[in-house]
């Protein structure tokens, strides 16, 4: 068996979360490889919305198991809030989900240093989430971090103490409270203990070996990826497949099929080039269509056409196999749509790959007519309107790479697979 792999080809907010609910009764094993708290992930069935930070998607099927696997940052006390807002949906998370060991803690000072390095970067702040992400991987990457393995070690708080130490230092010259938060951190640590703590690598090779279904849900987006992504006005993670490997512990030659997930047009979160973005009355109307409004953090989405140049890029460092289109009913009676086939340098050169450097580049766009059928009537591939069937058929031939599902509302059952 291999793992297969869902993750998301923009810059996040593809709609990860609504498509792994969708695809997890099919799967044994549901897991997070990467990220933490930064995501929202999103997912709707029966009337009831559920926004998902750190728990993979697959936690409302009966017989999934969802791992949060070892190249995760958790947060105690988001873990805690969401475990206790699922909780109320009558699930008892300590059967199916468990904790891989080496899983980094993001600490109270995390958050902190989070806000003063994007206070110091000033207008070229990144716009992170503010959850501590860039600093609890700073501390992993300088071998100063703690893994949800240590809370069960006796000299935990003393290590703990250590690291704080270390943040309050470079905190010096801030203003600012953790007591309240700190404490709130230490009662969440104490439940963790109730969760099944594993081995990760251990665990997924084992599983693999007794025929069991995985799939790896991403976090983010490729283009936000550490080193793939628009730096630096990225995550600090591995988004992309590679991720999978080192945030399970699994080898590059077990990895199955990799699903890509894009949105019919591109959104963006936070700071950072953006060659389709729409400053217009189009950008306005997918913004509120769309309802592109954060899952974490609820800041407004910038808005933009969809960017082929960039999607065929995430594609090629992925090694994508299938393809996932999502909030194609967004389009639906807009008239018209345009893609981005193509870059235009400020020296007027076409290029039709993605550059390091995105400054000062200009798409260069088709346009389509859209849609105006009710796509939440169709069924199948062939009750789609014409013009989605041609649109299809040309991202297809584009990338070389079947859609495999088309997403045409957010819930559960607004799913088309073709
Ligand atoms: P994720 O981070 O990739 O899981 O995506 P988010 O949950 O942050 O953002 C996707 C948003 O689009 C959520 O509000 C979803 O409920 C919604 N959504 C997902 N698929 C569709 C779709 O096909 N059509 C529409 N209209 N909304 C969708
Ligand atoms: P999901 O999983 C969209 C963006 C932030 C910021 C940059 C760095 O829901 O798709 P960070 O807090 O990670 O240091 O912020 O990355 N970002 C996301 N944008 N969706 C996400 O996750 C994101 N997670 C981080 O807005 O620009
Ligand atoms: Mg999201």
């Amino acid at each position: 068996m291999k793992i297969d792999v869902l993750l998301g080809l923009q810059w996040g907010d593809e709609g990860k979360g609504k498509i792994v609910d969708v695809l997890s009764p099919k799967y044994d094993i549901v897991a997070r490889f990467q990220g933490g708290p930064n995501a929202g992930h999103t997912l709707i069935f029966n009337n009831q919305k559920y926004v998902l930070h750190l728990i993979p998607s697959g936690i409302f099927r009966e017989n999934t198991i969802n791992i949060i696997g070892d190249g995760v940052v958790l947060d105690p006390v988001i873990f805690m809030q969401e475990v206790s807002g699922i909780s109320k949906a009558g699930i008892d998370l300590t059967k199916n989900l468990f904790l891989a060991e080496k899983t980094n803690l993001i600490l109270p000072t995390h958050r902190i240093l989070d806000a003063a390095n994007e206070k110091e970067l000033g207008k070229s702040k990144i716009g992170s989430t503010g959850k501590g992400i860039g600093p609890a991987y700073t501390d992993k990457v300088s071998r100063n971090a703690l893994h949800i393995g240590d809370i069960l070690l006796q000299n935990f708080k003393e290590k703990y103490e250590n690291i704080k130490q270390k943040h309050l230092n470079r905190l010096k010259t801030y203003d600012f409270d953790i007591d309240e938060y700190e404490t709130k951190w230490f009662a969440a640590i104490d439940r963790l203990k109730e969760f099944n703590i594993i081995n990760s690598s251990n665990f997924f090779n084992n599983a693999l070996k007794e025929g069991k279904k995985i799939l790896a849900e991403g976090a983010q987006g490729t283009l936000l990826d550490i080193n793939a992504g628009t730096y630096p006005f990225v995550t600090s993670s591995t988004v992309s497949t590679a991720g999978v490997c080192t945030g399970l512990g699994v080898a590059p030659n077990k990895i199955g099929e990799v699903y890509g997930i894009f949105k019919a047009y591109t959104t963006r979160v936070g700071s950072g080039p953006f060659p389709t973005e729409l400053f217009d009355e189009d950008g306005k109307k997918l913004q509120e269509l769309g309802h592109e409004y954060g899952a974490t953090t609820g800041r407004e989405r910038r808005c933009g056409w969809l960017d082929l140049v960039a999607l065929k890029y995430a594609i090629q460092i992925n090694g994508v196999s299938k393809l996932i289109m999502t909030k194609s009913d967004v389009l639906e009676g807009f008239g018209y749509f345009k893609i981005s086939e193509r870059y235009k340098t400020n020296k007027n050169k076409i290029i039709n790959y993605f550059p390091n450097n995105l400054l000062n580049i200009k798409p260069v766009l088709k346009k389509f007519a859209s849609w105006k059928d009710d796509l939440k009537k169709c069924k199948s591939k062939k009750d789609f309107p014409q013009e989605l069937q041609e649109y299809i058929s040309y991202i297809e031939n584009e990338t070389k790479v079947p859609i495999t599902i088309v997403s045409t509302g957010a819930d559960r059952n607004e799913t088309v697979f073709c």
